[in-house]
């Protein structure tokens, strides 16, 4: 990445990593991602504000070589995520004198992940102070933003807070500071939707308290830094919020044609009827694009053929992935097609136990959809209709 000044004595020096599309095996990543790595010198201490993903441990030696970094005292590591502590190892033993602050949870899970030893620590309370001499970084504790160990870093004199994971991107791109907003709102938007929506109730408290600074820069572990920080919280305020937007989100497979021409009917009716609709065909979607939409989303539907008794297989992911991300839908119902039985329509609600929903009558049918079974897609249409003119805007 190289290295950048965000102000006076306070320097990106982590790596982007353009080429990297698959994060944890399992959430893509379209844009890329970057491991923001940032050292604070003050007039008497200096700190590295977490450390990068392994695979780009070169990168961030290198970078604190070329700011003739020869001493670091604290090595703030908010959280055991490798992508941000990974390189702690490397970096214990280039500066061996350097503490890693962190909090009790974070120090155990970094024993055991990364065999760093316990005198290498310092561990830190929620508000617990430590001075550089002219700067004092302040440590928030804000669990489950997506661990159970994690926290923040407030640099005081400068007003800069470095929320790790919170609030960022997996954007790569050489811009430091925001530049596209709309592009990182989606960016944005997609991180929060795969890794922080499950933990939303959590989120709004660590919200409410970093409300409670006075903050002029934002500068997070993933993505570029925001120096407009009313952006990513009025985002983030939105997309935790308990409101819903009217729309429905259809996700479907279809082996044979049947669910295929439902989906297709269903979704001309809603459009007619002036219902935004969503639908993600679970061969071509990008599973990412589905958990953007259920951030914001009041209806899911969930059609599939059955196949073994059951739903498809894809859906089955999709099912467990949406009731794991805890997303705020209010209704959900299932449409399907079956030729002699099954219990798709129990397995699928079966699994939607975590989240708070009506189930709006389903519609299954049998073979290809004939008359009947359109007009059946049609009384599905006008309950969503209905259960949207509930909802308060
Ligand atoms: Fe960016 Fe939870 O690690």
């Amino acid at each position: 990445m190289g290295i950048r000044e965000i102000k006076s004595n306070i320097f990106s020096v982590g790596a982007i990593d353009w080429d990297r599309r698959l994060f944890d095996e399992l959430i893509p990543l379209p844009d890329g991602t970057s491991y923001n790595s940032y050292l604070i010198r003050g007039s008497e201490k200096i700190a590295l504000i977490d450390t990068v993903d392994p695979s780009k441990e070169q990168e961030l030696v290198d970078n604190l070589k070329r700011l003739g970094i020869s001493k670091i005292d604290y090595i703030i590591t908010h959280h055991a995520e490798q992508d941000h502590s990974g390189t702690l190892p490397k970096m214990l033993k280039i500066y061996p004198d350097a503490k890693v602050v962190s909090t009790q949870k974070c120090k155990d899970m970094l024993m055991d992940l990364l065999l760093v030893s316990a005198e290498k620590f310092i561990t830190v309370n929620d508000r617990d102070t430590i001075s550089l001499g002219n700067k004092t970084l302040e440590f928030i504790h804000a669990p489950w933003v997506h661990w159970p160990e994690t926290m923040l870093t407030y640099l005081r004199e400068d007003k800069i807070l470095f929320p790790c994971d919170f609030l960022g991107s997996h954007l790569a791109t050489s811009d430091l500071f925001v530049t596209d907003e709309a592009k990182v709102h989606e960016s944005a938007k997609r991180y929060y939707a795969e890794i922080m929506m499950p933990f939303r109730n959590n989120i709004k408290r660590h919200l409410e308290k970093i409300r409670s600074l006075e903050i002029s820069i934002i500068a997070p572990s993933h993505g570029p830094v925001y120096n407009k920080p009313e952006f990513i919280l009025n985002a983030y305020e939105d997309w935790i919020s308990d409101k819903v937007k009217k729309e429905a989100i259809i996700i479907y497979v279809s082996m044979h044609g049947s669910t295929a021409k439902m989906i297709e009917y269903f979704v001309e009716v809603l459009i007619e009827n002036g219902i935004t609709v969503k639908p993600f065909n679970l061969t071509k979607t990008d599973i990412g694009e589905l958990a953007m939409a259920l951030v914001d989303a009041s209806t899911i539907i969930v059609a599939s053929p059955t196949v073994l008794a059951g739903p498809h297989p894809n859906i089955v992911y999709a099912v467990y992935l949406a009731n794991a991300l805890r997303p705020k839908v209010r209704f959900a119902s299932v449409i399907g097609s079956y030729l002699w039985g099954g219990k798709m329509l129990e397995q699928i609600t079966t699994m939607l136990t975590n989240l708070k929903i009506e189930i709006i009558e389903p519609v299954l049918i049998k073979g290809y959809p004939k008359e009947s079974d359109f007009k059946l897609l049609n009384r599905l249409a006008d309950d969503i209709i209905k259960k949207h003119r509930e909802i308060i805007a």
